[in-house]
C-alpha cells in the first residue's frame, strides 16, 4: 500500500492505536497499577487474562480458516474482524504478559516469554501482510504470519502442562 493511502486507512490506525495500548496494558500490569493479583475464583485477574487472550486466538483462528471457504461471500467480513479479533485477544495476552513482574526463577515455566514473542510476532506479520508494508516481502509475511500459527499452538501445550507443573 502506498504511504499516502496507508495513513489515510482507518484500519491501520486502529491496528497502530491498539498495539501501543497493548504496550500500555503490558507496562501497568507489570508494575502492578491495578490488582491484578487479585483472585476470581481460583484463578488470579491475569491469570483469566492468559486463558481468555489464548482461548480466543485458539478458537478463532480455525474458525476465521473453516469459515472463510465454508461461506466465500462473508470473506470480507471475516478478514475485518480476523484483524480485531486477534488484536482484542492480543490485549489480553499482554495483561497476561504482566506476570512476568513475578514470577521466581523456580517457577518459570520457561516458555510464556517466547509465547509472547510468537504472539507479538503473529500480529506484526499479519499487519504488514494487510496493509502491504514493504510489499516486495509480502510471500515472506504470508509464510511466516502461517507458520508461526503452528509454532502458538506448540507452544500453549507446553505452556499450559507447564504452568499446571506437569513438565
Ligand atoms: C498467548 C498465550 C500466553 C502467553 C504469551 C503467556 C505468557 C506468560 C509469561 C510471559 C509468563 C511468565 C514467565 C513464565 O513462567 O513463562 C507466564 C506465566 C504463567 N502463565 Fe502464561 N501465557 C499464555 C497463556 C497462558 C494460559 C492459557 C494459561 C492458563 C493455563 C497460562 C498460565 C500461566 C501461569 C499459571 C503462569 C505462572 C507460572 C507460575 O507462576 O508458576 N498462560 N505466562
Ligand atoms: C495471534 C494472532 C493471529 C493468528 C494466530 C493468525 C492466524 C492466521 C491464519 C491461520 C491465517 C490463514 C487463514 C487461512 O487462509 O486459512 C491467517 C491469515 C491472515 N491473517 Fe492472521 N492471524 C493473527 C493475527 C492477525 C492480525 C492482527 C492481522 C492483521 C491484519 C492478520 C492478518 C492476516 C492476513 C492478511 C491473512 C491472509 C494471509 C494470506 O493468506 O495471504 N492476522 N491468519
Amino acid at each position: 500500500m502506498e504511504g499516502s493511502s496507508l495513513f489515510r486507512n482507518r484500519h491501520f490506525w486502529a491496528a497502530v492505536w491498539l498495539l501501543l495500548f497493548a504496550v500500555a496494558i503490558a507496562v501497568v500490569t507489570y508494575q502492578r497499577l491495578y490488582p491484578a493479583e487479585a483472585f476470581i475464583g481460583r484463578i488470579q485477574v491475569f491469570h483469566w487474562m492468559g486463558i481468555i487472550g489464548a482461548g480466543i486466538i485458539a478458537v478463532f483462528v480455525p474458525l476465521y480458516a473453516f469459515l472463510k471457504r465454508r461461506y466465500p461471500k462473508t470473506r470480507k467480513a471475516l478478514f475485518i474482524s480476523h484483524m480485531y479479533v486477534n488484536l482484542l485477544a492480543f490485549e489480553f495476552v499482554s495483561a497476561h504478559f504482566g506476570v512476568l513482574g513475578e514470577v521466581k526463577p523456580q517457577v518459570d515455566t520457561g516458555t510464556g516469554f517466547l509465547q509472547y514473542i510468537v504472539v507479538s510476532l503473529l500480529v506484526l506479520t499479519g499487519i504488514f501482510r494487510r496493509f502491504q508494508i514493504a510489499p516486495a516481502q509480502t510471500q515472506i509475511w504470508r509464510f511466516l504470519h502461517l507458520s508461526l500459527v503452528v509454532s502458538f499452538y506448540i507452544i500453549l501445550v507446553n505452556h499450559i502442562l507447564g504452568a499446571l507443573r506437569l513438565v
